[in-house]
């Protein structure tokens, strides 16, 4: 059963002159097993959006549905709650404990699970994004590097096994290493559990990479939905909405400014050094 999100608005502070749409009108559909990536420039309502789909806050209009359970009915919300797990953007948010084991097992206790079994799913989880339970688990969050916060604060959330993982900005302020560290581990993690995962991020780069669908936001309006190609091949708009495209597409883009016709469609290396190498020898044979 997939996320449905009918018509979904919401507005901050309705009814009152600092009222402001954060998300205007956007329905979509997230499948089961699927990475699908959101992206759109700050501001453009991504935060707002994915904290319907665990109900954490409510519809203006329209409504979201995950596997049935409608978020805006409390009673559902609760089965529907279950089902998704939250990684926020702000790591530091979500860790507050003393130790490490303690904080990463704080989510799988809470829902009800006895001491063993959170202990048994906490390590597990460790393990998973790469932190060694022997080494960390006594260790003070505060203690953690970037890359080992972010992934500490995945783990907690893989412990309670949601079936979808809501990733928002996994990357966001991490140095070239910790971003390396975060994109190996939500890889690893499909790979090993299967799990949903919806990654929220300002980058074309790191969704272009890993994502099998992506939905494009502008100024809280879903712009497009698609595969990387059918996104990527309007690459213009994209960087006209502000957007980080990913380098090869920018390298793209100025080629045609100049007036050479690199195809739109271009948006990856591989590609480039293909369409190069097909367009340099044409370019030969039409010479002889
Ligand atoms: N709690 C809030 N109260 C009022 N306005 C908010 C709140 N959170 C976000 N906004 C506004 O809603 C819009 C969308 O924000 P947000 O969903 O955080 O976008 P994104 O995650 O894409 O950067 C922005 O204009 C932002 O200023
Ligand atoms: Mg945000």
């Amino acid at each position: 059963m997939p996320i449905i999100v009918e018509k979904l608005t919401h507005t901050y502070q309705p009814n009152t002159p600092s009222a402001r749409v954060a998300v205007d009108n956007v329905s979509l559909t997230i499948n089961e097993g699927e990475f699908f990536g959101i992206i759109g420039h700050t501001g453009s309502g991504k935060s707002t959006f994915i904290q319907h789909l665990n109900g954490l806050i409510q519809p203006t209009s329209g409504r979201v549905l995950v596997d049935g359970f409608d978020m805006s009915d409390r009673k559902q919300r609760q089965k529907g709650r279950a089902l998704v797990g939250m990684v926020f953007q702000y790591p530091d948010y979500q860790l507050f404990d003393s130790t490490v084991l303690d904080d990463v097992m704080f989510g799988p206790k809470n829902l009800g699970q006895s001491a063993e079994e959170a202990k048994a799913n906490t390590e597990a989880a460790m393990r998973t994004v790469g932190l060694d339970p022997a080494f960390f688990s006594e260790k003070s969050p505060f203690e953690l590097s970037g890359g080992e916060k972010r992934r500490a604060a995945l783990a907690g959330i893989i412990a309670m096994k949601p079936k979808y993982l809501v990733l928002d900005e996994p990357m966001a302020g991490l140095d070239p290493s910790g971003r390396r560290e975060v994109i190996a581990t939500i890889a690893n993690l499909r790979a090993e559990l299967g799990c949903t995962v919806i990654m929220v991020s300002h980058s074309m780069e790191d969704v272009a990479r890993s994502a099998e669908r992506i939905a494009v936001f502008n100024e809280g309006k879903l712009f497009a939905v698609g595969t990387p190609d059918e996104i990527f091949s309007r690459t213009n708009e994209l960087i006209e909405m502000g957007l980080d495209a990913p380098q090869t597409a920018r390298l793209a883009k100025a080629l045609r400014e100049r007036g050479i016709p690199v195809p739109e469609s271009i948006y990856t290396n591989e590609q480039f050094i293909d369409w190069l190498e097909r367009t340099v020898k044409t370019g030969v044979n039409a010479d002889v």
